[in-house]
């Protein structure tokens, strides 16, 4: 009764998102990991549009509140309500939105990133989505992730930016029935500014926007269509959105959110916002033809000196979009530089990005390098998760590729983004396929408490032994830069998923499904040929010392110990025999 008088209330309003998504047509669930094997004869690809199918459904598994908002409802049918008063204690409705990783918080920071990247290849590879029949899940996706973030943004300046904190969080191990609650919801606002996650939020709505515009994104002569579900309305209200919340982190008292709001703890601190800000610009400038966006953008990547930089592609870390956008806009919109007084300047654009890319796939990055099993790793970045920073990279060289100065140079990338992918779907040391229930290789274990179906926080491991539900889709942390991976559901390191790690699959599966008729690399591998290494891992979540464990050390500590102990008895046991023995061989001499 008080859900139908909701949902009456809700559409008089008008509130975004409620019953304005496609209807999926045929609907779509995965399939079971047995089919991985079976090779596609169709075109599309069959295989590569259960990557993409799977990639989405994770986004339902990681569902908060009211699963049943939405025309296409709640697809997995293990989960249940949760966190449905979230935002009371602000009077605000926070509700909704996404769990970001194995527990329970939510963060507005990493989710600007995973809607970026996931409007992004909407916008360039529409037919793929369309083809798959998978624009309506893309779609209901997008408004699941958008739809929230409106509602965390109820006044200018005003910006939700986590909901649950660590310490309660780190707590509870356990399904969506018990989530710990009332749950303390922190904002950023004039007076504790976060221009980083302002900005970064403002760049995921404008290029939601340039998506739901419905324009084509002609950045090449071979580029799509984008995918077919363009509104007008919806495009409007994401557009308005992302210019308040530019305008807000343009005009405030600049400063690093998380520095802003420490109560926020640890998880997810940002370390700057000159990236945020430049890419902001872009995406603004390219959803308003408004070349003011533009020439801040401009401003910004001189002012932050980031021309050159060679990091990592992640939530945290935005320079390289910058770079393949700056390309991107000087072919697709040359009137926005123009309008600025600059040139679109093509070729000078293709050498930053080309210099970016390069580094990559001739191995001349300062700070990665390549495992011996071909995983693209970068120090640091990689360390609490390796496959997230190489399919960011893969995919953004798929992207650029249609770009490039020359057909070599295409061909490098689109290959080395190529190695990538298939090391992440199984051509790897371990033949582990890093995708949960693709393959029967594929990880047992995610570090996901709503998986889990355990809640003894003290035995993440093994309580229960086999997971209770299989969580679809998701990529995992992945292996250590040895290749080597433990499937241990407490190892967060190499078992944890979440939504940015997800963020570029559907479009890394998307460009397969436009540009390749060939499968997964999957369908070659072998059921049961993965196998948990020797050893225990040493990572930030199960630490060891030179490859032994506290554990081990312990256990060796108690047997010298013992060990003495014994001695010194026999010893003792022995005495008078021994100081005869000692008398005996000094009479000797
Ligand atoms: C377009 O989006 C708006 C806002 O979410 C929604 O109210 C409307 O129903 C949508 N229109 C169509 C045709 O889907
Ligand atoms: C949802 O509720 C059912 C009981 O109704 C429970 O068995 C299931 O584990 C719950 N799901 C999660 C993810 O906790
Ligand atoms: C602004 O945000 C800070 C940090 O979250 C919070 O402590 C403060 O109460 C907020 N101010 C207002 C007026 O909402
Ligand atoms: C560019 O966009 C137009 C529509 O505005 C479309 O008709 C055309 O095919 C596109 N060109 C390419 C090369 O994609
Ligand atoms: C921006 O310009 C392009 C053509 O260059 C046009 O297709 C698009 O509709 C314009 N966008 C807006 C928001 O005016
Ligand atoms: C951002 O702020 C700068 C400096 O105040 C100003 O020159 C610029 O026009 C602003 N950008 C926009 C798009 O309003
Ligand atoms: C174009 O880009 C190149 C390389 O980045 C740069 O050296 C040059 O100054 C740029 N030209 C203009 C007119 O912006
Ligand atoms: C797909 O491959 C063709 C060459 O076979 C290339 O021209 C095109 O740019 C590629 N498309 C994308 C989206 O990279």
């Amino acid at each position: 009764m008080m859900k139908g008088a909701a949902l009456v209330l809700a559409l008089s309003l008008g509130l975004p998102g409620t019953r304005a998504q496609l209807t999926p047509s045929p609907t779509y669930s995965p399939p079971s990991a047995t089919q991985a094997t079976v090779t596609s004869t169709a075109t599309p690809n069959a295989q590569w549009e259960t990557v993409m199918g799977n990639s989405l459904w994770f986004y339902d598994a990681q569902r908060s509140g009211n699963l049943d908002q939405g025309t296409y409802g709640n697809r997995v049918s293990w989960r249940n309500n949760s966190c449905t008063t979230d935002g009371s204690d602000w009077g605000v409705d926070l509700s909704g939105g996404w769990y970001d990783a194995g527990d329970y918080i939510k963060a507005t920071f990493p989710l600007g990133f995973t809607l970026f990247a996931l409007a992004w290849g909407g916008l360039s590879y529409g037919p793929a989505y369309d083809t798959a029949a998978q624009t309506a899940y893309l779609d209901g996706t997008l408004r699941w992730g958008f739809d929230w973030l409106m509602r965390a943004h109820p006044s200018d300046d005003q910006l939700f930016v986590q909901v649950g904190s660590l310490d309660v969080d780190q707590a509870y191990w356990g399904g969506d029935l018990g989530i710990p609650g009332p749950r303390t919801a922190y904002p950023v606002n004039a007076s504790a500014p976060g221009t980083d996650v302002w900005a970064s939020t403002a760049a995921a709505f404008a290029i939601g926007a340039l998506l739901y515009q419905g324009v084509n994104w002609n950045t090449s002569s071979s580029s799509h269509a984008p995918a077919s579900l363009a509104n007008q309305t919806y495009a409007g209200q994401l557009l308005k959105h992302a210019e308040t919340l530019y305008n807000v982190a343009n005009t405030t008292t600049q400063a690093i959110y998380s520095n802003s709001v420490p109560a926020i703890g640890q998880a997810y601190t940002s370390s700057g916002f000159g990236d945020d800000l430049t890419v902001a610009g872009l995406a603004l400038a390219a959803a308003t033809n408004n070349s003011a966006y533009y020439v801040d953008a401009y401003t910004n990547y001189q002012k932050y000196a980031l021309s050159g930089k060679q990091s990592v592609w992640n939530w945290d870390s935005r320079t390289p979009a910058a770079f393949l956008l700056f390309a991107e806009i000087s072919t697709a919109r040359p009137g926005l530089p123009a309008g600025a007084g600059l040139e679109a300047n093509v070729s000078g654009w293709q050498k930053e990005s080309e210099a970016y890319l390069d580094a990559i796939v001739n191995s001349h990055l300062q700070n990665g390098f390549m495992t011996n099993g071909g995983l693209l790793y970068y120090n640091g970045d990689s360390d609490e998760a390796s496959l997230n920073p190489a399919l960011a990279a893969a995919a953004l060289l798929n992207r650029y590729a249609p770009l490039a100065s020359s057909t070599d140079k295409a061909s490098s990338y689109n290959n080395y983004a190529q190695s990538q992918l298939s090391y992440a779907l199984g051509d790897n040391p371990m033949s582990s396929v890093y995708m949960v229930g693709q393959h029967p290789n594929s990880p047992q274990n995610p570090h996901s408490g709503l998986a889990a179906g355990g809640s003894n926080i003290n035995n993440i491991r093994t309580d229960p032994e086999t997971e209770a539900y299989v969580l679809y889709g998701a990529l995992v942390g992945g292996p250590l830069k040895t290749d080597k991976f433990w499937d241990w559901r407490d190892d967060w390191v190499q078992c944890e998923v979440a939504l940015d790690y997800n963020a570029n699959l559907p479009a890394l599966a998307a460009w397969q499904l436009l540009n390749s008729s060939s499968d997964p690399y999957y369908v070659q591998v072998q059921g049961g040929t993965y196998s948990i290494p020797k050893g225990e891992p040493c990572d930030a979540a199960l630490s060891c010392r030179s490859g032994v464990s506290k554990g081990a050390i312990a256990g060796a500590v108690v047997g010298v110990v013992l060990g003495l102990l014994v001695i010194l008895g026999l010893l003792w046991w022995q005495r008078d025999r021994i100081r005869r023995w000692r008398r005996s061989s000094k009479f000797a001499q």
